[in-house]
């Protein structure tokens, strides 16, 4: 068969969407495309094929993801760059005609699949049998594939997943999107941990007594009925944005600073984690919600404390918690010093702590005791603080840094499938024993249950 890239060679990227008539895309993913599309590098080289299931209207697709773009200068120009293709992943027909029309461009080609787990292998499959995820070689073309979170639903359907994603594709090509790692704060983690010195060098349990992961939400399920009963805390968020916090607060430094060596020590790290007492909660009129179960046991609130079995983080308690419908929206990393043991000095001086802000502040600051003016021996609580904003303009979305990620081959920021596995078999342990407990209830907009802290 001729080589059905040898006619046409247009230098550019298709990224094509399975699942872009979903919520997701309509509110994150277009946006950030739009984005990338008014940046100058990539203005002229991104086009997007939609695909969908349903016979849909040009027109009336595009306006499902406008209201959600904020500045529309260029939204006509950006319109010109979206072709939507009505396609059954699970017909044949329509999987062959989208294979033509990709293979007679010859383009470097991302599929990004918007949808939930349970459609990934059939796709995955469908990409499979026409011969989609080859790359060309002869014009040097990449393909990639993007997959949204909750990567699987529990251990053994990610392995599954996961082989048959590595029977097609090579790891260089995964993308397991968290968009937590497109925080700017969570990437500075690591950049604050190795090139300061003065941090690194007390990374341990010699110096440090706590680390507490707070990622407190105050809405709610937001008629996610369905996706919620499934999911709880433990899915939706623990699974991958706060094991991945977790792995980049506690791991080793690489031993080389790039992505394969990154996503290994945050491994090992995972493999280390030991969970330890849970507290479940569940907001008040959780029940009540649309799509949702009146003997619903689902927490919407969880409380842990884990271990990591490791010399440097020995008895260094990491208290984790996260909850739905509470007071305030609060996503921090708290590192708590040990205190030195003082007769000299009296005052309300706790301890050092560094508190690493990331929404809905984005800095850090570190506590620390200073001498209150005019007493001779009093320190109290004093607050040196880095906010984003005083040093940096505007930021990116977290979904554009991480497209952009994509298209230049950056894996750091994204789960690898070790990653993957290690952070499922946490939450398979984790969920075997808050099944079948009765959550505490809290009321909305409360603190949640009490804790043991
Ligand atoms: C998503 C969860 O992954 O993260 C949501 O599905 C949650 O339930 C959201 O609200 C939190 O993200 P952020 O960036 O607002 O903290």
């Amino acid at each position: 068969m001729n080589n059905p890239c040898s006619k046409i060679v247009d230098e550019g990227l298709d990224f094509i969407i399975f699942g872009s008539t979903g919520d997701l895309s309509h509110r994150k993913l277009f946006p950030a495309l739009y984005n990338l599309y008014k940046d100058v590098k990539y203005k002229d080289k991104i086009n997007i094929i939609a695909l969908g299931r349903k016979e849909i209207e040009r027109d009336e697709f595009l306006s499902t993801f406008t209201p959600f773009i904020e500045n529309k200068d260029k939204i006509e120009e950006f319109f010109g760059k979206i072709i939507y293709k009505k396609c059954d992943f699970t017909s044949t027909d329509d999987m062959n005609s989208l294979s033509q029309y990709l293979l007679s461009r010859c383009r470097s080609r991302i599929f990004y699949l918007a949808v939930p787990p349970l459609s990934y292998e059939e796709i995955i499959s469908s990409i499979g049998k026409v011969g989609l995820q080859k790359e060309c070689i002869e014009h040097k073309t990449f393909t990639r594939i993007i997959l949204e979170k909750p990567f699987g639903y529990d251990l053994s359907s990610t392995k599954r997943i996961n082989r048959l994603l590595l029977s097609l594709f090579k790891e260089t090509q995964i993308f397991r999107i968290d968009h937590y790692l497109g925080k700017e704060p969570i990437q500075n983690i690591l950049a604050f941990r190795f090139v300061n010195n003065v941090f690194e060098n007390i990374w341990n349990n010699k110096f440090i007594s706590k680390i507490e992961i707070n990622l407190l939400e105050d809405i709610g399920i937001e008629k996610r009925g369905i996706f919620y009963e499934e999911t709880g805390v433990l899915i939706d968020v623990f699974q991958n944005h706060i094991l991945q916090m977790l792995s980049i607060i506690t791991m080793n430094k690489p031993k080389i600073m790039n992505d394969e060596h990154i996503r290994r020590e945050k491994n090992k790290i995972l493999q280390k984690v030991r969970l330890g007492e849970f507290i479940k909660g569940q907001y008040e009129g959780y029940t009540d919600e649309e799509n949702v179960s009146k003997t619903s046991l689902r927490e919407t609130f969880l409380f842990t404390k884990v271990f990591l079995k490791s010399k440097r983080w020995r008895n260094v308690p990491i208290y984790i918690k996260s909850g739905k419908d509470l007071k305030n929206k609060d996503t921090n990393i708290k590192v708590y010093f040990k205190k030195i043991p003082q007769e000299s000095f009296s005052g309300d001086f706790s301890q050092n702590i560094l508190d690493f802000m990331i929404q809905p502040e984005l800095g850090i600051y570190l506590n620390f005791g200073g001498k209150v003016p005019g007493e001779e021996n009093k320190v109290t609580n004093i607050k040196m603080e880095y906010l984003y904003t005083n040093y940096f303009g505007e930021l990116k979305s977290e979904y554009e840094k991480l497209l952009i990620d994509c298209i230049q081959g950056k894996q750091m920021n994204f789960a690898s499938t070790d990653e993957i596995e290690t952070a499922w078999q946490i939450t398979d342990r984790f969920e075997k024993r808050i099944k079948n407990i009765k959550p505490l209830i809290y009321k909305k907009h409360s603190l949640g249950p009490e804790l043991p802290i």
